[in-house]
C-alpha cells in the first residue's frame, strides 16, 4: 500500500484548503462542511444550483444502480479498470466528474491502489454511491461551475456520459495528467431507440466532436472502442428507459409498447478517449 495521498478538496466559500475531522471538513477561516452519515460531503452552495434538487433524480439514480448490478454495463467497467492509465506502480489520485450511483468510480477503487474522488451534482447520487463504496470520497458538486478541487491535484479526471467542463478539467489536472471522457459509440442502444421510433443519428461522430471540443487544452491519445450486445429482460428495459431521459420524449404508445416486451436484443456502445496536454 502505498502513503495516503493529502486530500485536495478545497473550501466552496473561501477556497482554502479543507482539513478533515471527526464528523466535519473545515476551512482555516471556519466554513463547516459536515460528513454525512454515509460518508459523502456536501460542498455544492445553494446559489450554484439552478433547482433544489439538480442532476439525476432518486428514480434515474435508482434505475441506473439496478442496471449496473445486472451486470450489463460489466464489460465497460472491466475496460476502464484494465485501461494501462491506472496500472502503474504509484498511487493515482482520480476524479470521476458525474459519477452518478459510483458503479464506475467504485470499481477502480476497489481494483487500484489510490486516491478516488467521486463529484455529482446529484445529492441522491453521491449518497448512494457513498453508502457502497467506502474507499472513495464522495462530494456533491457542480462540475459545470468551479470545483473544490486544488490545482494541478489529479493524476486522472474520468468524465462517462456525464457533462465536461474543459476549463475546469485543465485546471485541476496535474501537467502529466490525463483525462478520460466517455461517450456514446456508433450504434449505442439502437435497437431502443428504433422501438421507439426515436431518431437521434447513430453517434458515429460523437467521439470525433468531443475530441474537438477539448482542444486546446488536450489532444487524444488513445480511443477504445466498446461494443458489444446483451439481451435484456423486462425489467432492464424500464431501467434503461427510466435513467435516460431522451427516451422520455418519446411517443407513450411506442413506450408503452417495448414496456410490453418480455426482452430486447440490443446493443452496447461507448467510446474511451484518452486525452493529454498537447507536446
Ligand atoms: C448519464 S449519468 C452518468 C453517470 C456515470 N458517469 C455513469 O456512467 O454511470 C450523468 C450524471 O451526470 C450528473 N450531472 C449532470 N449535471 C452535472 C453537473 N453540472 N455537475 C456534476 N454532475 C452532473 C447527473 O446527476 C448524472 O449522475
Ligand atoms: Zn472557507
Amino acid at each position: 500500500m502505498s502513503p495516503p495521498l493529502p486530500s485536495p478538496l478545497l473550501c466552496p466559500v473561501c477556497s482554502a484548503p479543507l482539513v478533515a475531522a471527526e464528523k466535519t471538513y473545515g476551512c482555516a477561516n471556519g466554513h463547516p462542511f459536515n460528513i454525512a452519515k454515509e460518508g459523502y460531503i456536501n460542498l455544492l452552495l445553494s446559489h450554484q444550483r439552478k433547482s433544489k434538487n439538480p442532476g439525476d433524480d432518486a428514480d434515474m439514480v435508482m434505475a441506473r444502480r439496478r442496471f449496473f448490478d445486472s451486470g450489463a454495463f460489466a464489460p465497460l467497467s472491466n475496460l476502464l479498470c484494465g485501461l494501462a492509465i491506472f496500472n502503474r506502480p504509484e498511487a493515482l489520485s482520480v476524479l470521476d466528474c458525474g459519477c452518478g450511483e459510483g458503479h464506475l468510480l467504485g470499481a477502480l477503487s476497489e481494483a487500484h491502489d489510490g486516491f478516488f474522488l467521486g463529484a455529482d451534482i446529484s445529492k441522491k447520487a453521491v449518497q448512494v454511491a457513498s453508502r457502497r463504496h467506502k474507499q472513495a470520497t464522495w462530494i456533491v458538486a457542480n462540475g459545470m461551475r468551479e470545483l473544490p478541487i486544488a490545482d494541478a491535484s489529479m493524476d486522472v479526471v474520468i468524465s462517462i456520459l456525464a457533462p465536461r467542463n474543459m476549463a475546469e478539467f485543465n485546471r485541476i489536472l496535474k501537467p502529466d495528467g490525463t483525462l478520460l471522457i466517455g461517450v456514446p459509440g456508433p450504434n449505442h442502444l439502437a435497437e431502443l431507440r428504433q422501438q421507439l421510433q426515436f431518431s437521434s443519428g447513430d453517434f458515429k461522430e460523437k467521439a470525433d466532436e468531443a475530441a474537438a471540443k477539448c482542444a486546446p487544452y488536450f489532444i487524444e491519445t488513445q480511443r477504445e472502442q466498446l461494443a458489444y450486445g446483451t439481451v435484456l429482460s423486462r425489467e432492464q428495459i424500464a431501467d434503461l428507459i427510466q435513467m435516460t431521459p431522451i427516451f422520455w420524449r418519446s411517443g407513450p404508445e411506442a413506450k408503452a409498447a417495448v414496456m410490453q416486451l418480455d426482452e430486447l436484443a440490443i446493443t452496447i456502445s461507448v467510446t474511451l478517449l484518452a486525452m493529454n496536454r498537447p507536446g
